[in-house]
């Protein structure tokens, strides 16, 4: 009897991790990166912007669930810090460099910049230029008492007002 109960409740916790983990599987492993030079999945493939490092987000990052999971997102580059670590903690495996890619390839293609706080290595990845000229858009910020708008950013010494256009949309003033 008391072994009947034991192997029934078996069955229903494995049914309970199926259908929770099924979710996941259901959503196609590697699928970007087999597609490569193939035709489509042209959802998974045009769904991160090309750039260095995107192959191994999409290896890395879809093993439990597609990349429409990564975009759209509002997500600063903090919170995607704390998301990666998040999906780490869930089990997502890679090398330490490959998380390094995985970090920087987010934060300079995803992730949205609270132009205010940002760390300068956060700057230097979404704005697209090196630590030097990082470190003086935050020294220029401090001087100044922080950012109000996007034209106080374009002041920034060494920063290309045409591509801190072409961002708008990722920056955030306050
Ligand atoms: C081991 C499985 C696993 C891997 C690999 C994985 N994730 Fe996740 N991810 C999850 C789970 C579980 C959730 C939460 C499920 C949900 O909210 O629907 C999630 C949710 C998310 C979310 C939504 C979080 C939120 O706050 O709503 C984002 C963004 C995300 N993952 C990004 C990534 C990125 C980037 C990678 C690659 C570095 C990755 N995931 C790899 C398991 C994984």
């Amino acid at each position: 009897m008391s072994v009947n109960m034991t192997a029934m409740r078996m069955t229903r916790l494995t049914t309970t991790l199926a259908i929770v983990f099924g979710t996941f599987v259901s959503l196609s492993p590697f699928g970007a990166t087999h597609a490569r030079g193939v035709a489509s999945p042209a959802r998974q493939d045009s769904a991160l912007p090309d750039a260095p490092g995107r192959a191994v987000v999409e290896k890395v990052c879809t093993t439990c669930h597609g990349l429409d999971y990564l975009v759209p997102s509002e997500r600063t580059a903090p919170v995607w810090r704390d998301t990666i670590d998040l999906m780490r903690g869930y089990g997502a495996e890679a090398t330490d460099e490959q998380w390094k890619t995985i970090t920087d390839y987010i934060i300079a293609n995803l992730a949205h910049l609270s132009v205010s706080k940002a760390t300068p290595e956060d700057i230097g990845l979404v704005l697209g230029v090196d630590e030097k000229i990082a470190q003086g858009v935050v020294a220029y910020r401090d001087k100044q008492g922080g950012f109000k708008t996007i034209e106080d950013l374009k002041k920034a010494p060494d920063l290309e007002p045409a591509k801190v256009d072409a961002l708008k949309a990722r920056l955030i003033f306050e």
